[in-house]
């Protein structure tokens, strides 16, 4: 990845929607000595993301944005991640579709984890499609972000076997498993580390 990493890390900022445990996750990692990232700020569009609460526990900065209307809602948060020097940009989670512009601000410096083997399943319900279409794997996806959905270079990808009888829920929990270990060394690589 085309960023610097001198002897301080880079600044992240994570967004997420929901429950956060891959926040969680990259927040554990980047107090590694490895962790060439620090997470500095957390940006939800959901202000009851359960997530939000590790804001609280590892006092990191949050800003929350509804996303209603989308142009204003990225100014704003162009303008908070530059107040902060942030410089990369973690997805995790996060439910709404970035702008081209706002992307292109980030170029290159935009990850995203995603619950398939892409470029299976792009978009939602993944789980339930990968399962009605008798796959006998899935697995997760660490990408970097452009402009199409679900569509920038691969960085890591892991399996995870689709076991008779499985359900959305169950294949999901597995798949989560692997996510939290995934994203992490995908960064690690991003960086050629
Ligand atoms: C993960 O499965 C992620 O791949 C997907 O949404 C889920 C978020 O889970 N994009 P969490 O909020 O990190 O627990």
């Amino acid at each position: 990845m085309d960023l610097s990493t001198g002897c301080s890390k880079i600044r992240t900022a994570v967004f997420i929607s929901g429950t956060g445990s891959n926040l969680k996750s990259l927040i554990k990692f980047s107090k590694t000595i490895k962790s060439p990232i620090s997470i500095e700020f957390i940006v939800s569009n959901n202000s009851k993301a359960k997530g939000l609460n590790y804001s609280k526990i590892y006092k990191i900065k949050k800003k929350i944005l509804n996303f209603e209307n989308k142009n204003l809602s990225e100014k704003k948060l162009l303008s908070v991640l530059k107040a902060n020097n942030i410089e990369m940009i973690c997805l995790a989670g996060f439910m709404k579709i970035l702008s081209k512009n706002f992307i292109k601000k980030f170029k290159g410096k935009i990850l995203n984890i995603h619950p398939s083997l892409l470029p299976k399943y792009k978009g939602l319900n993944t789980h339930q499609r990968a399962i009605n279409n008798k796959e006998k794997y899935s697995g997760c996806t660490v990408h970097f972000v452009n402009a199409r959905l679900d569509s920038g270079k691969i960085i890591l990808q892991k399996k995870v076997k689709i076991s008779k009888n499985e359900t959305k829920a169950s294949l999901a929990k597995k798949i989560l498993v692997q996510e939290h270990k995934l994203y992490p060394k995908a960064i690690l690589k991003a960086f050629n580390l």
